[in-house]
C-alpha cells in the first residue's frame, strides 16, 4: 500500500494537492512518477505508464527531449534571468513574439507573456476591461463563459470556467461572468433536434443573454475550440461561425482559449482553425514549451493597442507584469519546442495519426459501456453511459468514470475522467503502434469496469 512508504507518508504530511479529495488522499496516498521517456512515465517503482493525457494536455514532445533540455540549460547558463520592465528586453522575447505573430488565427499586433494558462486568461478579462475603459466605454465589462469550458483557477479564470468545484466555496465567480450553455450535442440535444438546430438555440441563448444584459454591458467571450477538460466536446457544426457574426455586430471580443488546443492538437496550428472560430485573440501556455518551462501568452490586437498607448500617456506606464514575464529561459525553450514542431512535422503528423487514434476511440461505442466516442486531431474522449439507448448516465455518486481511471492507471495508462468520460490527450509525438497498444489497454479497462458495474449492480441503482 503506497501510505506504508515512508515517501508517500511524507507527501500526505506536507502537500496540498491540485484537484485530489484530500481526505481520500491521506488513505489512498500519491503515485510517485520517477521519470518519463517519450510517451511514458515511470513510477518510483519502475512501473510504466502511457501518458494518455499528455501531462496535463500539455506534454506535446513527450519526455526525455534532449533538445529542449540543451536549449533550457544553455540558456540558464548565458543568462538565467532579465525582465522586460522599464523597456528592458532581450532577444529571445522579441524572437518568440515574432514567431507566434505569424502563427496565431487572428490579427495580432502584440504579444504579452504570462506563465500559465490561468495567467492569460486573467490578463484576456484585465486587458479588456482596461481597454473598455480607455475607450470610455465604463459600462461594456462583462464576460460570457460556457458551462463545463475550463479556463483556470485564479480569481477571474476560475470565474470563466464553468466547473461547479471551481466556484464552490471560494465565492466565485465574479458577477461579471455569465455563463451559458454546453454545446454538447450528444447530451444536451432535444429528442427530434438535429445538430444545426441545437447549434442555433446554444447560439439563440447568447443572443438573448446579451438582449437582456445590454450589448453595451458585454466585452467578452470566451472559449476553447474544443473543450479539454469539461470532457473533450466537440462543437456542433456552424457553432462559432454563427457565434463570431453576432459578437461582431456588437463588438464583442472573441476570445480563443488555446491552452490546450494550441500548437497541433486538433491537426492545425491551433484548434480554432479546426472549428471554423475567427477569434479576436488568444491565450496560449501548455504546448508552446511543452511543458519543459512554464510559458504563457495572450495576443493583442491593434484597437487595444491603440488604447493602452493611451492609458499609458494618460497613467504613466503599464501597470502590469510578472517578475517572470518573458523569462528567457521559457523563450529560449518555447523557440526550440516550435522548431522542432516545424522541422518534424508534427502538424502533418497529428493529421497522419489522428484516423489511427479515432478508430480505436470510436470502436470503444460498442463496448458495453460506450455511449459516445468523441475526437479531434490527437484529443479525444469515450463517455461511458448506464444505457446506450438512452443515453442514461450513471449516477455520479458511484463514481464510473473514477473507477475505470484506477483501473487503467493499474495496467499502465495515465487518463483522467470527467464525470464517465474518459479523456485521452497523449503526446502528439505517439506512434501509431503506441496509440494501438494504449487502446487495447483501454478496452481491458473498460472491460474490468463493466465486469464490476454489474458485480455492484449499478444499472439497477
Ligand atoms: C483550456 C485551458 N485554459 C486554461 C487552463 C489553465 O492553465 P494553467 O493550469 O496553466 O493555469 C487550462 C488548464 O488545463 C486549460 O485547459
Amino acid at each position: 500500500m503506497a501510505v506504508s512508504s515512508n515517501m508517500a507518508a511524507r507527501d500526505i504530511e506536507t502537500m496540498i494537492h491540485p484537484y485530489t479529495h484530500l481526505a481520500k488522499h491521506r488513505e489512498k496516498g500519491p503515485l510517485i512518477i520517477d521519470h518519463g521517456r517519450g510517451v511514458f512515465l515511470y513510477d518510483n517503482q519502475g512501473k510504466r505508464y502511457f501518458e494518455g493525457l499528455g501531462g496535463l494536455w500539455c506534454t506535446a514532445l513527450g519526455y526525455g527531449n534532449e533538445e529542449l533540455v540543451e536549449a533550457a540549460a544553455s540558456q540558464m547558463r548565458k543568462l538565467s534571468f532579465s525582465h522586460i520592465f522599464g523597456g528592458k528586453s532581450h532577444d529571445l522575447a522579441i524572437e518568440l513574439a515574432e514567431k507566434l505573430k505569424e502563427l496565431v488565427p487572428c490579427e495580432a499586433s502584440k504579444i504579452l507573456f504570462c506563465g500559465s494558462g490561468s495567467e492569460a486568461n486573467d490578463m484576456q478579462m484585465k486587458l479588456t476591461w482596461y481597454g473598455n475603459n480607455a475607450r470610455g466605454r465604463r459600462a461594456k465589462k462583462k464576460f460570457i463563459s460556457r458551462l463545463k469550458g475550463y479556463h483556470g483557477v485564479t480569481i477571474a479564470a476560475g470565474s470563466l470556467t464553468g466547473l461547479p468545484a471551481v466556484h464552490t466555496d471560494f465565492d466565485l465567480p465574479l458577477s461579471s461572468v455569465l455563463h451559458v450553455s454546453c454545446p454538447h450535442y450528444y447530451r444536451y440535444g432535444l429528442a427530434g433536434e438535429t445538430e444545426e438546430q441545437f447549434t442555433d438555440r446554444m447560439v439563440k441563448e447568447v443572443e438573448d443573454l446579451i438582449e437582456r444584459e445590454g450589448a453595451d454591458t458585454i466585452a467578452a467571450f470566451i472559449a476553447e475550440p474544443v473543450m479539454g477538460s469539461g470532457g473533450v466536446i466537440i462543437p456542433p457544426r456552424g457553432y462559432f461561425e454563427k457565434l463570431g457574426k453576432l459578437f461582431a455586430k456588437h463588438d464583442v471580443r472573441f476570445i480563443s482559449d488555446e491552452v490546450i488546443c494550441g500548437f497541433g492538437r486538433t491537426g492545425n496550428w491551433f484548434g480554432a482553425q479546426s472549428t471554423g472560430f475567427a477569434p479576436t485573440s488568444v491565450s496560449m501556455a501548455k504546448a508552446l514549451t511543452s511543458a519543459y518551462f512554464p510559458v504563457g501568452a495572450i495576443t493583442i490586437e491593434e484597437d487595444l493597442y491603440q488604447a493602452m498607448l493611451d492609458e499609458s500617456r494618460k497613467i504613466g506606464t503599464f501597470g502590469h507584469g510578472y517578475t517572470y514575464t518573458a523569462h528567457p529561459v521559457g523563450c529560449a525553450v518555447a523557440l526550440k519546442t516550435i522548431e522542432i514542431y516545424e522541422r518534424q512535422k508534427i502538424v502533418e503528423h497529428v493529421r497522419k495519426m489522428a484516423p489511427v487514434f479515432a478508430k480505436r476511440l470510436k470502436a470503444l461505442v460498442d463496448h458495453p459501456l460506450g455511449g459516445e466516442a468523441r475526437s479531434l486531431g490527437l484529443m479525444g474522449a469515450i463517455e461511458m453511459v448506464a444505457d446506450k439507448k438512452t443515453k442514461a448516465p450513471f449516477d455520479v455518486k458511484k463514481m464510473v468514470g473514477a473507477t475505470c481511471v484506477e483501473f487503467l492507471e493499474s495496467l499502465g495508462v495515465i487518463s483522467r475522467a470527467m464525470g464517465d468520460s474518459l479523456s485521452f490527450c497523449p503526446p502528439l509525438v505517439i506512434s501509431e503502434d503506441e496509440i494501438n497498444e494504449m487502446f487495447d489497454l483501454v478496452e481491458k479497462a473498460l472491460d474490468m469496469t463493466e465486469a464490476w458495474v454489474r458485480k455492484e449492480n449499478l444499472r439497477a441503482a
